[in-house]
Formats: structure tokens, C-alpha cells, sequence
């Protein structure tokens, strides 16, 4: 039997006793993932991954994506990883970053919600942490939708949101974002396939508007729903250390990074589980 900790009221559950480097059997990969589901956010502490065991392990839970950021827009070393691996880093060579999302705060969003068959699920390792900062907040969007006012259910409900993403904007108008763009409509409230619960599925940093209504009218709702999902009572911040990985949902939870100095490495490996479906 898998042991787990929970960490959060509504969010996040630490696995306990689960070495990622090894192959697990098929009846742990079920039962992790069922605490996955439930918990939208999953911790392992105290790993130690290759490349090749961070893919092997994320593809135990289904279909390991490969990075879908464009060549052009990737940098030597981002070249010579893994083709599922996407690094997320701070670092610099000769003045220029050699990862994606180098610096500080992040806003929240889903994964790939930009995208017309978006990715189900995210990993991230970490392989250096600065000393403070940098900490990824997630908040449960299942939590969020069961107690969200009507008014705004009201809003969402039957509406569909036009998403878009600049590669490498950390907020909406990112400057330093490069000139690619990936851009989807999907419904504004997802059903979670493995479990059937609703779930919010718009965010402050991805989500321009609601297609069905005029601007003005999308505005007054969105700005009041992300303000909503992003309250502390459905979130859960973790605090990296090196070793930690995490994965989360993007079906039913949003992510968020907070600032960190940027005299200090910040290293991480990211993998994702590719979805299979619109969204519905
Ligand atoms: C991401 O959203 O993919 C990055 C999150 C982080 O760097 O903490």
C-alpha cells in the first residue's frame, strides 16, 4: 500500500517511500495515481533522476509528451537534453537564458491550456534551489468550483474561453516572451474524465476572454474568478528542495511561481503526460 501525507486542506498529498528511479509495479502506479487525482498535486521527496529515469518515470503514468516549444526558440542546451525534457532554468550563457521561464514571479496558469489537446499532467524536478523564493503555488479547481458564487458559475457555466500564450511570458505582456504564440478555445468549466468532477478552466495568465460575451462583460467576470481561485484556502505553496518532484494535475488545478532572487540557480527538469482529448 502506497503512504501518503496530506498537505493541504484541499490540495496536495506527499507520497511517502517511492523511489522514481526504480520501475514500480502496476498496482503502486494505480494507487499513486488515484491520490493524484484526488489530491490534484503530488509530492516525492528525495530523488535522485538521469534524464532517462525522470522519462521513464512520468511515462509510467501515461504518454511522456516531448517539448513542444519550436527549435528556433530552444537553446544549445535545451538542444542536447531528451526531447521530453524542458529546462527551466535561470541560467545564462554569454548573457542569453538557456532555459524557459528564467526569472522570478510566474502567474497562474494551466499547462498547455493554450493548446488544442492539452497536456494532462506536469513534472518537475528540481535539481537546484536558491536559498529563499521560488516556491510553486497550486490551487484546486475542483475546491474552487464547488465553491464558487453562483453569479459567477453562472458566468462560466455553457461559456467557452479563447486561451493564448506567448512562449516564455511569465505574465500576460510579457516583454521578454519570444514571438511564438499557441492559441485554443475550450469550455470555460472541464469534466475531469477519471473522476467526473468539475473543474474551473481559466486563468489569469493564459485566458483572453470569454468568447461568448462582449469584452466588458468578460472582463468584470474573469478578473472576479481568477481573483476567487487564486485565494489561499485552495492552495497549496510548496517550498523546493533539491530532489523534490512534483506533479500536478493540469486538468483541475493552476500553478503559480513566486519571485526568487536572480543571483541564485534555479534548476529544474520538467516532463509532461500528454492528454488525449479536448477538453469537455
Ligand atoms: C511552470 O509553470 O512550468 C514552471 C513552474 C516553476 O518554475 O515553478
Amino acid at each position: 500500500m502506497v503512504e501518503a501525507r496530506k498537505l493541504s486542506r484541499h490540495t496536495g498529498a506527499e507520497i511517502l517511500g517511492v523511489d522514481l528511479g526504480q520501475p514500480l509495479p502496476p498496482d503502486v502506479v494505480a494507487e499513486i495515481w488515484k491520490i493524484f487525482v484526488e489530491h490534484t498535486v503530488i509530492i516525492f521527496r528525495g530523488q535522485e533522476l538521469t534524464q532517462e529515469q525522470l522519462v521513464r518515470a512520468t511515462g509510467q503514468f501515461g504518454d511522456c509528451a516531448e517539448y513542444t516549444r519550436p527549435k528556433e526558440f530552444q537553446s544549445e542546451t535545451q538542444r542536447q537534453l531528451l526531447p521530453q525534457i524542458m529546462l527551466i532554468t535561470n541560467i545564462r550563457e554569454d548573457g542569453k537564458p538557456i532555459g524557459a521561464h528564467p526569472d522570478g514571479e510566474m502567474w497562474f496558469h494551466h499547462d498547455t491550456i493554450h493548446r488544442e489537446i492539452p497536456t494532462k499532467a506536469t513534472l518537475l524536478y528540481s535539481l537546484a534551489v536558491p536559498t529563499f523564493g521560488g516556491n510553486t503555488a497550486f490551487a484546486n479547481l475542483f475546491a474552487a468550483y464547488d465553491a464558487l458564487p453562483a453569479d459567477l458559475k453562472k458566468g462560466l457555466e455553457g461559456r467557452t474561453a479563447f486561451n493564448s500564450f506567448n512562449y516564455g511570458s511569465n505574465k500576460k505582456g510579457d516583454p521578454n516572451a519570444v514571438k511564438a504564440v499557441s492559441q485554443s478555445v475550450h469550455p470555460a468549466v472541464r469534466t475531469h474524465e477519471d473522476n467526473g468532477k468539475r473543474a474551473i478552466y481559466v486563468d489569469r495568465l493564459m485566458t483572453q476572454k470569454l468568447v461568448e460575451v462582449p469584452e466588458s462583460e468578460s472582463e468584470a467576470i474573469l478578473s472576479r474568478v481568477f481573483d476567487f481561485i487564486e485565494r489561499e484556502e485552495f492552495i497549496y505553496e510548496h517550498e523546493w528542495k533539491k530532489g523534490d518532484v512534483v506533479m500536478w494535475d493540469n486538468r483541475s488545478s493552476i500553478h503559480a511561481r513566486r519571485d526568487f532572487p536572480a543571483d541564485q540557480v534555479r534548476l529544474m527538469w520538467r516532463t509532461t503526460i500528454a492528454g488525449d482529448a479536448r477538453p469537455s
